[in-house]
């Protein structure tokens, strides 16, 4: 069986027993090194805006809320590894698709970057208005994660709680309207790719505003 093959049966098996899948092996090093370097030379750029929460009219900063800062990806990007990486995204949807009972048909992601100091409170991802969003991917891009850094993503299970550590190249995936999760503060310059695979009826794709929550 394909490495990438595999890598989709864990995620989606992870998700179907415990709420979150994980992994490891969806991108090689140099592929994680490529999507990096455009992330930091956005950030060099000065071209990450304050996030938001809410969406449409009803968007709003909320710094005592969230205060990342993010960077919206194109899928016609001229970016070699962003095309590369929504390449695999569709590849993860359609398995899904195939695989579970959800039809998605729409991709949005996100860098983003916490600042020493910035976190992300407790919260759901899909909200009223919003509810297209079906699946939360996050990939995080941070060399040499250690304990001490803090930033971990808590997720709230069933009766117990569990840390996520946003190591390099671990990609997690859970239900948007299912898993409350927040960012804990982080205590290092904390980089990752956060995105949905979505359902939007025919008509809505593309016309939808962009939902920042
Ligand atoms: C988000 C989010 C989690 C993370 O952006 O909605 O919850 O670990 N991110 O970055
Ligand atoms: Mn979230």
């Amino acid at each position: 069986m394909s490495e990438s093959l595999e890598a989709l049966e864990g995620l989606v098996s992870g998700l179907i027993t415990r709420a979150y899948g994980e992994s490891y092996s969806l991108f090689s090093n140099d592929e994680l090194k490529g999507l990096y370097a455009y992330l930091r030379q956005l950030k060099t750029e000065d071209l990450l805006r304050p996030a938001k929460i809410g969406s449409g009219h009803e968007e709003q900063i909320l710094k005592q809320v969230r205060n990342d800062q993010i960077y919206w990806l194109d899928q016609q990007s001229d970016q070699p590894f962003i095309r590369l990486f929504f390449d695999k995204m569709n590849k993860l949807s359609e398995y899904i698709t195939k695989t579970c009972f959800l039809s998605l048909n729409h991709l949005e992601f996100h860098f983003a970057h916490y600042a020493p100091g910035h976190y992300y409170l407790r919260h759901l991802d899909s909200f009223r208005g919003g509810l297209s969003r079906k699946l939360s991917v996050i990939l995080y891009l941070n060399p040499d994660w250690q304990k001490d850094d803090g930033g971990e993503l808590k997720v709230y299970l069933k009766g117990r709680e569990a840390l996520i550590n946003p190591c390099w190249g671990k990609l997690v995936i859970f239900k948007s309207d299912e898993l409350e999760h927040e960012v804990l503060p982080t205590n290092i310059h904390r980089f990752s790719i956060c995105g949905w695979l979505r359902y939007d009826e025919v008509g809505q794709i593309g016309a939808f505003p962009k939902a920042f929550f």
